[in-house]
């Protein structure tokens, strides 16, 4: 479907100019990358930086756990920018705050609105690959901010990023309730079993797919990590497998139907798309109808996987028998 490829491409162009907005708007964030260490022109420190030492005295659980965790580079590295100035990089200068004690006279990330926690974030990590699609990420539109996920302190020194199953579990079924419950239905991975996560199937920070949807390789779908025989190339392709992809005829969180598929008998999924009738589900588009012989008020014909058993795909037969 040719057409479904434009969009996609007129897509990633979007994606692509977006990006590059973004970042010349936020370049006058005066951090560096941390993914490119290069050495730039440190701060200049004046009057209104206290330096870490001074926080140490009054924030020392903060202060210890802080040179234990992967931001310590901040404080320590020889070519970082905030040299010894490591908690101000995120807090903003702290002299007032460090005399006067008040909350008001200190930024805390936690409390800004979403887009200007995330500048202070992408001020250092816009260039790293784990954030390509970030940008363009419904997280990002909706107001989900960095830390919404990555807690820089309150999680310990290495509770920074959510690493075991259970825990990316609970922090997405946190705002998603109802995905987590379509995982409760009888056909389903073993997510609730935290065998594995939502990360296996989405990128928390964007991708360039559908709904957020992790990928393999060259951009195919992050399923094929697990399912590697649906990968092809196929000689011969079913069409939907390729340009609708696997939620076409599957629910990816989980189903009633076995094989988590879409409806509760094979040949319902296949007549949605092989039949004269008008598409019924947003993803339908026209197969061609079944040959005459097909009479489906047959048993013999009615389930159509039996003789169709390659229908992701076949490396022999057109018609996707074998
Ligand atoms: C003299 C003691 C002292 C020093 C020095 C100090 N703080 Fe604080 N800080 C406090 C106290 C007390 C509070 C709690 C204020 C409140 O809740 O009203 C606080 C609160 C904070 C908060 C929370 C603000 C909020 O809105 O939640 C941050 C962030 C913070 N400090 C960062 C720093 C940084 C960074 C430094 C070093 C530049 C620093 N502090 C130096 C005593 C200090
Ligand atoms: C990478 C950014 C970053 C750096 C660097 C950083 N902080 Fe924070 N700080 C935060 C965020 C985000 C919060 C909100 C709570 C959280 O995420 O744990 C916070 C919260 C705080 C608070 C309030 C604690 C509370 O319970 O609400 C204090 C105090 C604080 N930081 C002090 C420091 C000190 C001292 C340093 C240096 C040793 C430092 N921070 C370095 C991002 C940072
Ligand atoms: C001053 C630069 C700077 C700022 C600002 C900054 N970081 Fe970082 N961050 C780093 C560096 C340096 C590392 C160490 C790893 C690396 O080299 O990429 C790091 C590592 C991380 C990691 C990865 C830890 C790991 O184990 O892989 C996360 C997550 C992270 N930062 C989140 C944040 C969040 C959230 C904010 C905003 C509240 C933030 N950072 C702000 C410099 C920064
Ligand atoms: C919706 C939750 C969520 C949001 C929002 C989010 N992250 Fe993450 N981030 C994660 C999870 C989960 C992981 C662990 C991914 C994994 O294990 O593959 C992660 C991993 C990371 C890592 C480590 C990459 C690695 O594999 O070592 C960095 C750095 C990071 N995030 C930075 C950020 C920054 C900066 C922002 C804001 C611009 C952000 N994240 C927003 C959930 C989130
Ligand atoms: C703080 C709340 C919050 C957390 C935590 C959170 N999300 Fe979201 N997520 C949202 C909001 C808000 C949206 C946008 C509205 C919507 O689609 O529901 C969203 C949207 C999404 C989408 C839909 C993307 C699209 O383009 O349709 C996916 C997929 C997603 N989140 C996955 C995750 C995963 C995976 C995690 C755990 C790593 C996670 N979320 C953690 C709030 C959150
Ligand atoms: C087996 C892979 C897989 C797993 C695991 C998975 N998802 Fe999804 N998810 C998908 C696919 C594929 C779509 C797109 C569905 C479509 O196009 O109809 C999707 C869609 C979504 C959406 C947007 C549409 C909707 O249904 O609301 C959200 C939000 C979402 N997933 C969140 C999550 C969360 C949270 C988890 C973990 C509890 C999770 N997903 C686990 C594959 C997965
Ligand atoms: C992290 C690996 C992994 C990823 C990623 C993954 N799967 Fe699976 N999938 C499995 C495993 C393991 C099973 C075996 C069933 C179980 O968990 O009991 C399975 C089972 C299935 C089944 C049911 C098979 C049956 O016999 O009933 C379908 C359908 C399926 N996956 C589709 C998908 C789709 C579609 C995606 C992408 C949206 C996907 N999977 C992503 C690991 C994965
Ligand atoms: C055109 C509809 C369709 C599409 C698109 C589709 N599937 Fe299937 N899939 C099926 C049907 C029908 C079955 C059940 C076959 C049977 O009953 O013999 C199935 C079974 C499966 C199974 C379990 C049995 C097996 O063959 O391993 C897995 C795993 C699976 N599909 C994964 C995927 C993945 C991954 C994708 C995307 C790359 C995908 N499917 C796309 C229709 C589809
Ligand atoms: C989402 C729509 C959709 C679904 C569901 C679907 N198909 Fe298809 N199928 C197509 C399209 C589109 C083609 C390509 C038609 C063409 O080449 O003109 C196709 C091609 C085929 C072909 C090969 C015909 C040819 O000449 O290329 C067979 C056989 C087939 N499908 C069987 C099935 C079976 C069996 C099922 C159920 C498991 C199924 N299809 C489900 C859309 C679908
Ligand atoms: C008893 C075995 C059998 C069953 C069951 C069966 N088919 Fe077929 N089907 C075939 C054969 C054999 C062909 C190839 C005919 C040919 O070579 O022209 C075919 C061809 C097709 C084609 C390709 C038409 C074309 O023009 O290329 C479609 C589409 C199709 N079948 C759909 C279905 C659907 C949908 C079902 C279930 C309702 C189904 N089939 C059930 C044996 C079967």
């Amino acid at each position: 479907m040719p057409s479904t490829n434009l969009n996609l491409r007129r897509f990633c162009l979007l994606a692509v100019a977006a990006q590059f907005l973004f970042a010349a708007g936020i370049q006058g964030a005066d951090t560096k990358s941390a993914g490119n260490k290069a050495a730039k022109a440190p701060v200049k420190f004046g009057d209104e930086y206290a330096g870490s030492d001074a926080c140490q005295a009054c924030h020392e659980d903060i202060y210890n756990n802080f040179l234990k965790s992967p931001h310590k580079a901040t404080e320590t590295d020889a070519r970082s920018k905030w040299k010894q100035h490591g908690c101000e990089s995120c807090h903003g200068p702290g002299a007032k705050h460090a005399g006067s004690v008040s909350a008001e006279d200190i930024r805390n990330p936690a409390k800004l609105v979403a887009e200007q926690t995330d500048r202070i974030c992408l001020g250092c990590h816009l260039n790293q690959t784990t954030h390509a699609g970030r940008i363009q990420s419904s997280h990002m539109k909706d107001s989900v901010s960095c830390v919404a996920c990555h807690k820089v302190h309150a999680d310990g020194p290495v509770g920074l990023v959510p690493r075991n199953p259970e825990q990316v579990n609970k922090l997405c079924a946190g705002c998603h309730l109802n995905v987590m419950a379509e995982f409760q239905k009888p056909f389903r991975h073993k997510l609730p079993e935290d065998a594995m996560t939502c990360v296996d199937c989405h990128n928390p920070h964007g991708s360039s797919r559908p709904a957020m949807g992790q990928t393999f390789a060259a951009n195919e779908p992050g399923c094929i990590k697990c399912h590697g025989d649906k990968r092809g190339p196929f000689t011969f392709e079913h069409a939907p497998v390729r340009y609708e992809g696997c939620p076409a005829c599957h629910e990816p969180h989980g189903s009633v139907n076995p094989r988590m598929l879409v409806r509760h008998e094979v040949r319902l999924v296949c007549l949605e798309c092989h039949s004269n009738l008008p598409g019924v589900t947003k993803n339908a588009s026209a197969g061609v109808v079944p040959p005459a012989f097909h009479d489906l008020r047959l048993p013999q014909y009615q389930n159509c996987t039996v003789c169709h058993q390659k229908v992701h795909g076949s490396y022999i037969d057109r018609n996707l028998l074998k």
